[in-house]
């Protein structure tokens, strides 16, 4: 048998059973690329000459098992012709594999994403091993394509299309124990006894699992009412012109058994459609604030929090949640209780079907009204009251009792790091690590470097923010920095159209139909009408304009949104009360997107951020700026170099209105 092969090693066992491990040459993690794929192809000509009894794969990565498609071969969307060839590439292969003679299992550990669950599926079984590493899933809706390697015809036939719809729809994982509930793996193992568990299930005989009645009605007859359901979904959260893919798997599934080649018109669309290449950018984006804090060994263990208050308190439940041992400290134990009872919340909700690891994450999270652990812990955050002289007392203090080479981070929004960095013997070590609110679900986190930030404390900075896993983003000392200095002008054009007697509801539903995930209405209210006055004046240094007639009417009486009740909205439950939007001006999305779209071209230019890609991505990341655009700095070249931009509704629009 040939052995010439970079990515693939063959191990023949006795009984005539076969080890095929995936081991991608100069990579850390598997993906299928074009010649990996290939390869395959070539073993299993190979493995035809002689049968085995069995075929395993599985992968020689520590990293985990497959990560999909290499996302770096999606440049050939660009064409029809290259998006069917990459289709075609896995579709053919899969149902090879799919078809062999002798049985096949696929042995998953770590991630198994996209194109490496549709090679998982082709398998007659697979073992998952159950450890918090091993995620299934199919994301290709988040890079604007679908599943075409045969993800959309096996995972409705495997677990049932209502499952399967979800998953792909959404490209949320699923993790080993869930995988083996939903049927999509035939077994749930532990390491230590992997290797067994699959040699005896490949060897075993067992016939496929069969798909139980009521889903096989699912996946044939009542297709069309499943795919109604799905596609209401869909329609509550993505509209079609802006994410065609989450409806063309719902098409290709129903009409085409999940087979996108027949789909050959609708794939043409999608694979070629800007949104797929906005979305293959946001892709890489993100990998380049995950790369930032890599070139520094720095790892934290201990994480000192002062400030228990909603950002201080969140700020400590994550770092706990995320592994580290945390000490947060407050004026008195009851400031700081409150903040446990959320975190236990957190914990139980990210936990949910394990417990003990619920509780350790609570253990790692100390209470320390006296502030003993700064002087152990390896980053301290400053999270208390927006007060310059506090915060200046704090960190005198603080410098005499940190390890030398502990980070000292403020989380401040506004104040400049300059003014409280005066405070310090050694003003170097002082940086910013400025958290968004609600913390837990806002991805970004701005590593901010002042005039006089040593570039060390900043990269350290960026390696603990990449260890609790958030996507850091260095920016440099400015009002506002990136986020808020955007969302600002953003906010305040929206209050103005309130001010002229446009409906909230019309303003926010004009927003979310350009894309945005929220309102900017509702945002204000979410945020808290005290913080947005706050911000305003920073922002404009006091001066300048007076702030929204309505904002400052509404913060004057108390009403404070969500968390008083009410703001320009009403709430009730945590939801914000609306009545119907009633008709959208045109051109309202733009009049109040112009500003944030200019607030980041001057952050470019002023140097704020290094570059409009970063840009980009902080706005996405940290605001949920449209993703489909590929950003604003993005979305301002779509509209520069064409003239046009696809408008709201499908049809075109000339820009500058
Ligand atoms: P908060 O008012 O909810 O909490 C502040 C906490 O700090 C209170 O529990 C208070 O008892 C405590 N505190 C005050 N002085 C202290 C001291 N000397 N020692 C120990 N504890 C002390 O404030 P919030 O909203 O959490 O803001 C904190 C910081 O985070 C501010 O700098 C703010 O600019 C920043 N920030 C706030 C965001 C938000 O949306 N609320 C978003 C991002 C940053």
């Amino acid at each position: 048998m040939s052995t010439s092969y970079r990515h693939w090693r063959i191990e023949r066992e006795a009984e005539g059973l076969v080890w095929l491990w995936f081991d991608k040459a100069d990579a850390g993690t598997n993906t299928l690329s074009a010649e990996a794929l290939g390869e395959f192809d070539r073993v299993l000509t190979a493995l035809e000459q002689a049968p085995p009894a069995g075929l395993i794969i599985a992968s020689a990565k520590t990293a985990g098992f497959v990560a999909g498609a290499d996302v770096r071969e999606f440049s050939e969307l660009d064409s029809a012709a290259g998006a069917r060839a990459l289709i075609e590439r896995g579709w053919h292969i899969f149902n090879r594999l799919a078809g062999v003679s002798y049985p096949t299992l696929a042995l998953i550990r770590g991630h198994c994403l996209g194109g490496g669950l549709e090679l998982a599926l082709a398998c007659r079984y697979r073992v998952v091993v159950d450890e918090p590493v091993t995620k299934l899933a199919l994301p290709e809706v988040m890079l604007g394509i679908v599943p075409g390697w045969g993800g959309m015809k096996r995972l409705p036939a495997t677990i049932g299309p209502a499952a399967a719809l979800d998953l792909m729809l959404t490209g949320k994982s699923v993790d080993a124990k869930k995988a083996r509930r939903l049927g999509l793996a035939d077994e749930c193992v532990p390491p230590r006894v992997m290797d067994k568990a699959a040699r005896t299930l490949v060897l075993s005989g067992r016939p496929r699992r069969a798909l139980p009645f009521m889903h096989r009605l699912m996946n044939g007859p009542l297709k069309g009412l499943v795919a109604k359901k799905a596609r209401a979904q869909v329609a509550a959260r993505a509209r079609s012109e802006h994410y065609p893919a989450p409806y063309a798997i719902i098409d290709t599934w129903l009409e085409h058994d999940g087979n996108a080649l027949a789909a050959e018109r609708q794939m043409a669309t999608i694979f070629g459609s800007p949104t797929a290449k906005n979305l293959v950018r946001v892709f890489f984006l993100q990998e380049r604030l995950k790369g930032f804090g890599k070139d520094c060994d720095f790892a934290a263990r201990r994480v000192h929090v002062i400030g228990a208050g909603v950002m201080g308190g969140d700020i400590a439940a994550w770092c706990a949640l995320r592994g580290m041992t945390v000490t947060l400290q407050d004026q008195s134990v009851e400031r700081i209780a409150p903040a446990i009872a959320r975190a236990a919340k957190l914990f139980d909700r990210k936990f949910r079907n394990d417990r003990r690891q619920a509780r350790f994450a609570l253990d790692r999270l100390i209470p320390d009204p006296q502030g003993h652990g700064a002087s152990r812990a390896d980053v301290i955050i400053e999270a208390i009251f927006e007060d310059l002289e506090a915060k200046r007392a704090l960190f005198a203090d603080l410098e005499r009792r940190a390890r030398p080479h502990a980070v000292l981070a403020s989380n401040t929004s506004s104040l400049r790091l300059e003014d409280i960095a005066v405070a310090l013997q050694d003003p170097a070590r002082l940086v910013g690590i400025h958290f968004f609110n609600p913390v837990a679900m806002l991805p970004l986190v701005e590593v901010v470097s002042g005039a006089r930030s040593d570039a060390l404390m900043v990269r350290k900075a960026m390696a603990f923010v990449r260890g609790i896993d958030k996507l850091p983003l260095p920016v440099r000392s400015a009002p506002g920095f990136l986020v808020n200095a955007v969302l600002g002008p953003y906010m305040l054009a929206a209050l103005r159209c309130v001010d002229e007697g446009i409906a909230a509801e019309t303003i926010d539903a004009a927003l979310e139909a350009f894309g945005m995930p929220i309102g900017p209405v509702e945002l204000v209210d979410t945020v808290g009408l005290d913080i947005a006055m706050a911000a305003g004046k920073a922002l404009t240094g006091g001066a300048a304009d007076q702030p929204p007639r309505r904002l400052a009417e509404l913060h004057g009486s108390g009403r404070l949104g969500r968390k008083s009740g009410e703001g320009f909205y009403r709430w009730i439950d945590g939801k914000a009360q609306k009545s119907t939007q009633g008709e959208i001006p045109a051109g309202l999305a733009e009049r109040i997107i112009e500003p944030l779209l200019e607030a980041t071209r001057r952050c470019v230019e002023e140097g704020v951020v290094d570059d409009g890609d970063l840009a980009d991505a902080g706005v996405i990341f940290g605001t949920g700026f449209a993703p489909f655009t590929g950003g604003p700095m993005n979305y301002l070249r779509m509209r520069g170099a064409d003239g046009e931009i696809p408008a709201i509704d499908g049809a075109r629009i000339a820009p500058n209105h």
